[in-house]
């Protein structure tokens, strides 16, 4: 089922010749995240896999993205869906070959799309040789130490070495068992037991990172989703924190295992792996065009933004803003903390609403705010998809660069009711079904047909490896393409228009207007000398290069003065109403709906 280049469709032969020409493609960058289990599955065992992705990369250049993200496919036990990996220069057999790898990354190069890897440097699986090998050497072998082993505490070091709780629950220590059976030293995981941590100051883990980065570039790859940014360095002494429930501290109080400074050190070593591959579309331009995001949960936005000094990373995930509510105060507050975090060490803001660690925001925004990310209810589903269609003109208007969930472009809610015996994520059980609902947003996608798996798998009644449900036929791709009024059509329309339009994308700025209460309302200007990837003139028709977006996030209908020419609203039923006729004064916006306007 491999896809060779020669098999890629005649018309997609050629990287577009716009992008060729663009500088710092990954400022403005729109990046779909795929879930290889959850995407598309092309040999019918009910997992998907990489020929599965390669296969559907036409939909993805059609939707009019600019680079793909995958999250891991590299040899795994599976513990926690790809995250625990035992070999990280190799793919799992579930996904297929590192020949399918290859012929991924030219296929989709052919299509003009980039592609960024997960790298998971915080840990490994316990089934890496690293790990096997210094388990079976035992205590004082020096292979441990390239993770953290430690004698227990109490009389019979029965006790974990320190107070560190996993983030999955439980204490972050397990034991080992010695060659003669007995309780030996314990080691370090903040995720599963199945996750043992690396220990960063070992010179030989930063050779082996600097060596899989290399593996991964040689192949081609434009760059990587750095896995737990912020967790490599570990506090000298590895001190108790004195205190339970360390969850609830996290993203607020500084941990001895998170966002150490430590960490800066190994960010700047990989920028420097990274800008040594020469630019891929435009050979010559200087620096380097490939690029790492970081996964780094800090105290603040502004911590965030040390890992994107211009010798470190090039760009993190704003969790702050997929965190944040469907709340008019809440989201410019965050948007104008993150600019100017971001603003002040030169790198673009990211905006993203959903991953595959959180509650889809089509059932975080139909449920009450305040709820956290790991939601169990469906809450109010039409509501929910009517903020969600919203909540995405407003993202892919604001500057700097966009990540997508794979599904979100369908309106995909969580799935809130898989019985516990289909479950996966290791968390839920950790945490004995307290917590841990990360399986809701993994579900297979819908592409077609009206029985499970929808087009997912070959075959239709053919397995998946979690339930879809049946309502799920009227989501699928095939029942959405070419309905205007369909979530899918509206995100391909946003991004056309994304493109088309100078003044969106790239910058560092917006600037707010008046508006009633409950309702956003920014312009953005198109650069000095910017123009559009597309054809601009005709997008806006006439209209002048600025652009406008109004977003009324309250539950009623707003008046208000029109700020231009309406280009897309959220609204399934279409634009903004004229109030008494006259579009060119005051409209109506519908409650929890956005709206982009040409000036
Ligand atoms: C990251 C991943 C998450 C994984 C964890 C441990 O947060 O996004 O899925 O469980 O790291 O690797």
């Amino acid at each position: 089922m491999s896809q060779h280049l020669t098999d890629a469709p005649s018309s997609a032969a050629a990287p577009a010749a716009d992008d060729a020409e663009r500088r710092d493609w990954w400022r403005d960058a729109v990046i779909y995240q795929v879930y290889p289990r959850s995407f598309a599955d092309a040999n019918g065992d009910g997992m998907g896999d990489l020929p599965g992705v390669t296969a559907r990369l036409p939909y993805l250049r059609d939707l009019g993205v600019d680079a793909v993200w995958l999250s891991p496919f590299y040899a795994s036990p599976q513990a926690d869906a790809g995250y625990d990996v035992a070999d990280y220069r190799a793919v799992d057999p579930v996904f297929g070959t590192l020949n399918d790898a290859d012929d991924l990354v030219r296929a989709a190069h052919a299509l003009g799309l980039r592609v960024i890897v997960d790298v998971v440097p915080n840990h490994c699986s316990d089934q890496h040789e690293w790990f096997k090998q210094a388990l079976r050497e035992g205590a004082g072998s020096p292979l441990r130490d390239r993770f953290h082993f430690r004698p227990g505490k109490g009389a019979h070091g029965e006790l974990p070495p320190n107070d560190w709780e996993s983030i999955f629950g439980g204490p972050a220590w397990t034991r080992t068992v010695d060659g003669d059976g007995r309780p030996g030293e314990w080691y370090l995981h903040l995720f599963a037991p199945e996750q043992p941590d690396f220990n960063w100051k070992h010179p030989a883990v930063h050779d082996e990172f600097r060596s899989v980065l290399r593996f991964w570039l040689d192949l081609g790859v434009d760059g990587f989703r750095v896995d737990v940014a912020h967790g490599l360095v570990k506090a000298d002494g590895l001190p108790d924190i004195g205190h339970s429930e360390q969850l609830a501290l996290l993203g607020t109080a500084t941990m001895p295992y998170f966002d150490q400074d430590g960490v800066h050190e190994i960010y700047r070593d990989w920028r420097q792996i990274l800008d040594e591959y020469a630019p891929r579309l435009r050979p010559g331009a200087a620096p380097s065009d490939r690029i790492a995001v970081a996964e780094a949960w800090t105290p603040t936005i502004e911590r965030a933004a040390l890992y994107l000094r211009p010798d470190e990373l090039h760009q993190a995930f704003n969790f702050e803003y997929l965190s944040a509510g469907w709340d008019a105060a809440e989201l410019r507050a965050v948007v104008e903390r993150s600019l100017s975090a971001m603003g002040a060490v030169g790198a673009p803001a990211t905006w993203v609403l959903s991953n595959h660690d959180v509650t889809r925001h089509a059932t975080r925004f139909a449920n009450p705010p305040g709820g956290g990310t790991q939601l169990r209810e469906p809450g109010d589903r039409e509501l929910g998809l009517r903020r969600a269609r919203a909540a995405a003109l407003l993202m892919l208007a604001l500057p700097g660069s966009a990540y997508l969930y794979q599904g979100e472009e369908l309106g995909l809610p969580d799935v809130t009711d898989l019985p516990d015996e289909v479950r996966q994520d290791p968390s839920f059980f950790r945490a004995a079904g307290q917590d841990g609902f990360r399986d809701g947003c993994r579900v297979p996608i819908p592409w077609s047909g009206t029985e499970a798996p929808y087009g997912f798998g070959p075959v239709p009644g053919g397995p998946s490896w979690l339930p879809q449900p049946p309502e799920w036929a009227g989501l699928s791709v095939e029942a959405q393409q070419g309905d205007p009024g369909s979530t899918l059509e509206l995100y391909r329309a946003a991004l056309r228009l994304r493109r088309e339009l100078p003044a969106l994308g790239a910058g560092a700025a917006v600037t707010w207007l008046d508006a009633p209460q409950g309702v956003l309302a920014f312009r953005r200007d198109a650069p000095e000398g910017a123009a559009g990837t597309g054809n601009a003139t005709e997008a806006a028709d006439g209209a002048g290069s600025g652009f406008v977006c109004t977003v009324n996030t309250t539950g009623a209908p707003v008046e208000l003065a029109a700020p231009g020419r309406p280009l897309l609203s959220s609204a399934a039923g279409g634009a903004a109403q004229p109030v008494d006729g006259d579009s060119a004064v005051r409209v109506t916006i519908a409650a929890d709906t956005a709206i982009w306007w040409a000036i």
